[in-house]
């Protein structure tokens, strides 16, 4: 199956930057959200960014106007499903407001349509279910920032079919990335399970008093050549997520080392999410 129209349900961190992924590779795009905030500042994003790639000499002003008039915003979500091929979720890491969105989607949406998640542990198994067409329910996940990394990760869970993944994979190649394919399922996948061990030990080395955040955010960039240090991306993922991500490990597993740290979770109790509102580990204008 070829893909030619897209929508991309959540315009936050990660929605509204798949969104426009997609619609610079030429597919028609509609990106959903029910928060009008969030939606207005999606919108703005995708003025401004379109804009100042072409300052940049980034793209060509044809390619930006195509580009814009490829994606469409709304509030309704039967608007933006109805026909869409591919459905890629970017809403909040919660499996009961996901499984209640594929189940609406299963009936918004027509029986080819394909329905991925962008969440970054939770298995499509757990969420296929709510279906009746779990053969074409699977993860697709996207790194932030989408429109710059390069990697997603595409999860063959055993009740995804290989068109589905095919299809999917194509889909990622046809948007400029370089997608990896996961043969059965596994929480935090590949990048987040390396991830994890990273960001795990920086947290134990700053809760231990050995460094600064900025210090050990340097060692890991001069050290080891990381585009970024763990609590850098730590404020750009959001601290929100890695709270919510260790909680829901912890509940599942009941293993303590499975709990956010204490760092983590003194950060998100003060609503210190990182760049997203204003401060994390580091403070942003
Ligand atoms: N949105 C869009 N584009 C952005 C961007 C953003 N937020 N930040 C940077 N860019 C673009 C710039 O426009 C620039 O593009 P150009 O070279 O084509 O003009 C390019 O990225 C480089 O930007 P800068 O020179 O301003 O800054 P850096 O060279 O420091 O790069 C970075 C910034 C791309 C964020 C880089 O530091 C990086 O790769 N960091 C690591 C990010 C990472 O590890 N992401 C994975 C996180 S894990 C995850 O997402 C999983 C999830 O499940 C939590």
């Amino acid at each position: 199956m070829e893909i030619k129209k897209i929508a991309v349900v959540g315009a936050g961190n990660m929605g509204h930057q798949i969104a426009m992924c997609a619609a610079l590779a030429g597919f028609q795009v509609k990106c959903i959200d029910n928060n009008p905030e969030i939606l207005t500042k999606a919108i703005s994003f995708a003025d401004t960014y379109l804009k100042e790639r072409v300052i940049k000499g980034k793209l060509s002003e044809e390619v930006a106007t195509q580009a814009r008039n490829n994606i469409f915003f709304t509030s309704s979500i039967t608007e933006a499903a109805q026909d869409a091929d591919l459905v890629i979720e970017a809403i909040i890491e919660k499996l009961d407001i996901k499984r209640k969105l594929f189940a609406d989607l299963d009936k918004i949406c027509p029986a080819h349509t394909i329905l991925a998640t962008n969440s970054s542990y939770i298995v499509s198994s757990r969420i296929a279910d709510a279906t009746n067409r779990p053969d074409k329910v699977c993860n697709m996940h996207f790194f932030n920032p989408a429109l710059v990394m390069k990697c997603v990760e595409v999860v063959k869970g055993l009740h995804v079919s290989e068109e589905t993944a095919k299809t999917v994979m194509n889909a990622a190649k046809k948007m400029g990335k370089t997608p990896v394919l996961l043969h059965k399922e596994i929480y935090g996948f590949l990048v987040n399970r390396l991830l994890q061990a990273t960001r795990q030990e920086a947290l134990k080395l700053l809760e231990m008093g050995v460094a600064s955040v900025e210090d050990i955010d340097t060692a890991a960039q001069n050290g080891l050549g990381y585009p970024m240090g763990p609590f850098s991306l730590l404020d750009l993922t959001g601290i929100d997520l890695a709270y919510h991500v260790g909680m829901e490990k912890y509940r599942e597993s009941g293993d303590p080392a499975d709990r956010p740290s204490p760092t983590v979770v003194e950060k998100y109790v003060k609503g210190e999410w990182g760049k997203k509102v204003g401060k994390g580990f580091y403070e942003y204008e």
